[in-house]
């Protein structure tokens, strides 16, 4: 029988990943502006929570090696397949690359013992031990040029592939008035008439 939504596991990981990604971005542009020590406990959950994003998503790479996306829709143009699965595939990329970066720039700051990424008071994430052991000045250096890097990438996921992503959800929902959707949201399934 053709699967016609993603499986449960699958579908928790999405929503948890999803729910997390918005918590977490609100609270880097609540930190944005505070200074001091509110900023500084604002961030301390924003590390964990982003860390906790590239560990789901790992997870759910290797579930998608386990059960295999649903096939998209045979109604769909060449160029709608290769435009999702595009912004699937950087999606991934983007949701190791932005907490990678973050952990990186962590890493290589000088506050990391002070302020260490706390995994919600249960154990320390460690640091990146490289970047952590270079000398002052050049650790100070790369601390900044990963923040920049960190504050980017994060930029294409908020500004780039969530738009996208949202857009050809609801263009299948409302527009194309497909059953795409409801492979992520069960509860949102037609009745097949002929059935
Ligand atoms: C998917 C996960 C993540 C997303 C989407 C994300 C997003 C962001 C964004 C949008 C900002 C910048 C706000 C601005 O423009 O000022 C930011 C800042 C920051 N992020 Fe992340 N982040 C993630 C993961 C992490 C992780 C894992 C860490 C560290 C362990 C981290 C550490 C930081 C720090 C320290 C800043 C503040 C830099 C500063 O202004 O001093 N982030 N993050």
């Amino acid at each position: 029988m053709t699967q016609t939504r993603y499986s449960t596991v699958a579908i928790l990981l999405h929503w948890t990943i999803a729910a997390l990604l918005v918590w977490t971005v609100l609270l880097a542009w609540q930190a944005e502006d505070l200074k001091g020590a509110a900023k500084i406990a604002v961030l301390q959950l924003h590390k964990p929570i982003g860390i906790t994003i590239m560990l789901l998503t790992l997870l759910r790479i290797v579930w998608r090696f386990v059960k295999p996306a649903p096939p998209m829709g045979d109604h769909l143009k060449p160029w709608e397949k290769t435009l999702a699965k595009s912004v699937y595939g950087l999606f991934y990329i983007f949701m190791i690359a932005v907490p990678l970066t973050g952990w990186a720039m962590v890493s290589a700051s000088a506050l990391i013992q002070q302020y260490p990424i706390d995994m919600f008071g249960l154990f320390d994430w460690p640091a990146i031990t490289p970047l952590y052991e270079l000398p002052a000045e050049l650790r100070h250096t790369r601390n900044e040029q990963l923040e920049d890097v960190h504050k980017l990438l994060a930029k294409v996921i908020i500004y780039g592939l969530v738009p996208l992503h949202i857009l050809g959800a609801l263009k299948h929902q409302f527009l194309d008035k497909d059953n795409e959707l409801a492979k992520m949201i069960p509860f949102l399934a037609k009745k097949d008439p002929a059935a």
